[in-house]
């Protein structure tokens, strides 16, 4: 059984879909066994309380630097047993330390094609900001592994969903989130816990 380790900041709809689907069965590998947050007010904090997955919270502005908030992320995440750690709307950077000790283990939800609207800076809102100022017909999200370029790892799984003239940044977040980052996350969690997912050249083969 796998122990899937979520990082979040905020709301955690990401989550609740994960959750959602540990709930109905999707994870036959694998169980949410922690659920870290970077805030001590988030909501995703009680998403999981309300669902019994025990909580943690690694604020990073609870420690003098990077490197000691490094370090204390590091210990929870080997102190969990973590398997695979899910970044569901978790919008602090992690060290290479910590990328490196998870190669390939670590994915993140993104809400946008990448290589369009991401990097340093997209985040949020400001990633549909920005879809919607170069006046895009698609943008969607993408679930990709963790490495050292800021959204430059190997891509897992993508889905386009289209722009209305109309969209705020607001409505078309909620659209993406609907329509694609919620679909797209626990599948990829699903892929990963079956052994299904493997990286070749930072290209992902998605074994039948
Ligand atoms: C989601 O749209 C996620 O894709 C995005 O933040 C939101 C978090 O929502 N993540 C990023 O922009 C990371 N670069 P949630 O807390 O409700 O899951």
């Amino acid at each position: 059984m796998k122990n899937i380790v979520v990082l979040v900041s905020g709301g955690g709809t990401n989550l609740q879909a994960l959750i959602d689907a540990q709930n109905n069965g999707m994870f036959k590998n694998g169980r949410i066994s922690c659920v870290i947050s970077s805030k001590s007010g988030a909501y995703a904090l009680e998403r999981a309380a309300k669902n019994s997955i025990p909580t943690r919270v690694i604020a990073r502005n609870s420690y003098d630097d990077f490197s000691s908030y490094t370090d204390a992320l590091l210990s929870a995440l080997q102190e969990e047993n973590a398997d695979l750690i899910v970044l569901a709307g978790f919008m602090t950077i992690l060290d290479s330390k910590i990328i490196k000790a998870y190669e390939n283990k670590i994915v993140n939800v993104h809400p946008s094609l990448i290589p369009a609207f991401c990097g340093v800076g997209f985040y949020g809102l400001k990633v549909h900001e920005q879809a919607l100022a170069r006046g895009v017909k698609y943008s969607g999200a993408t679930v990709h592994f963790v490495n050292e370029e800021a959204d430059g790892g190997p891509i897992i799984l993508q889905k386009p969903v289209a722009v209305n003239s109309d969209d705020t940044p607001e409505v078309l977040q909620r659209r993406i989130m609907e329509e694609a980052e919620w679909i797209l996350l626990p599948n990829v969690v699903k892929l990963f816990c079956e052994d299904k997912i493997k990286v070749e050249n930072n290209k992902v083969i998605i074994k039948d």
